[in-house]
């Protein structure tokens, strides 16, 4: 079995995945290493050919690359439509998956919602919301975009299939939706205070999905606290999408909670 694994992006520093994954295969009792790389977008090929040439088992391809190395890899459906790869297996040639989507979704399942059937209105258009948007609506949800540039919501919208709109829409779509989930990084440290909608525009029946988690409860969760709603933070979908790669790369079942310790340490740290 292959035993080294890496990420690669820029910044790096502040990555969870080594402590996440280097977690998972001590418990397993794993002879395996994961490491962050720092790589600039010009060097991105020869960082995937470097590693392949160098016995890696796999990479997760972090900001700012996930796009660029979509033209590197040999990519599965999913992320040739998402546009984007977070993962790259490199066992059997360059196989470039997108994992976000799935990670977004076993974090709702994992609070007891099953996205099929559901109206899901997404808040953001950029990489994460394209990602949680064609997953999302190829396992049955009823997908809805909105974004602040209402340009870009319409272009991922039709990108999937479903519809897009602007802001001024968000209370009254709001309304009609099961869930909402914050694709955007409102809210992320340090603009703390910043939240995409308020608590008077929700509804008790919702549940609000921030992919935020630092920190763990952002503005929007409060908010959806107080409207009476459910609230997840991101730390699930972030140890999800590392499971998959992990699962990918390995074969072997993926720890979940000793991932998951490994990242609330890591961000508490
Ligand atoms: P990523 O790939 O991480 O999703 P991105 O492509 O820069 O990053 O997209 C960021 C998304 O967050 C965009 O949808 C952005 O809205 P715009 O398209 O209008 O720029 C959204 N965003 C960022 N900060 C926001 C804020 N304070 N309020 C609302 N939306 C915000």
């Amino acid at each position: 079995m292959r035993t080294v694994f890496g990420v690669l992006g820029n910044p790096i520093e502040h990555s969870m995945s080594p402590a996440m994954h280097n977690a998972a295969f001590r418990e397993l009792g794993m002879e395996c290493v994961y490491h962050a790389f720092r790589v600039d977008t010009g060097s991105l090929e020869d960082a995937i050919l470097g590693a392949e040439a160098l016995g890696f088992g796999g990479l997760n391809i972090t900001v700012p690359l996930k796009q660029e190395a979509l033209n590197i890899v040999d990519a599965d459906p999913l992320a040739s439509s998402i546009g984007a790869v977070n993962t790259i297996d490199l066992n059997n040639g360059i196989h470039g998956y997108n994992t976000d989507g799935i990670g977004a979704q076993r974090a709702l399942a994992d609070a007891g919602v099953d996205i099929d059937g559901q109206r899901v209105l997404i808040v953001g258009a950029g990489g994460a919301a394209r990602a949680i948007g064609f997953q999302f609506h190829d396992q049955g949800a009823e997908v809805m975009i909105v974004n602040r540039t209402e340009q870009r919501a319409v272009e991922l919208a039709s990108a999937i299939g479903v519809r897009g709109f602007g802001m001024e829409r968000l209370e009254e779509l709001i309304g009609q939706a099961d869930v909402l989930i914050n694709a955007t990084s409102a809210g992320m440290y340090p603009k703390t205070s910043d939240s995409i909608a308020r608590r008077e525009q929700m509804h008790p029946d919702l549940t609000v999905f921030d992919i935020v988690y630092n920190p763990m409860n952002t503005q929007l969760l409060i908010e959806a606290e107080a409207a009476g709603a459910i609230g997840i933070n991101g730390v699930m979908m972030l140890v999800y999408q590392g499971a998959e790669a992990f699962r990918i790369w390995t074969g072997v079942e993926p720890p979940i909670n000793v991932m998951k310790n490994a990242v609330m340490e890591a961000l508490r740290s």
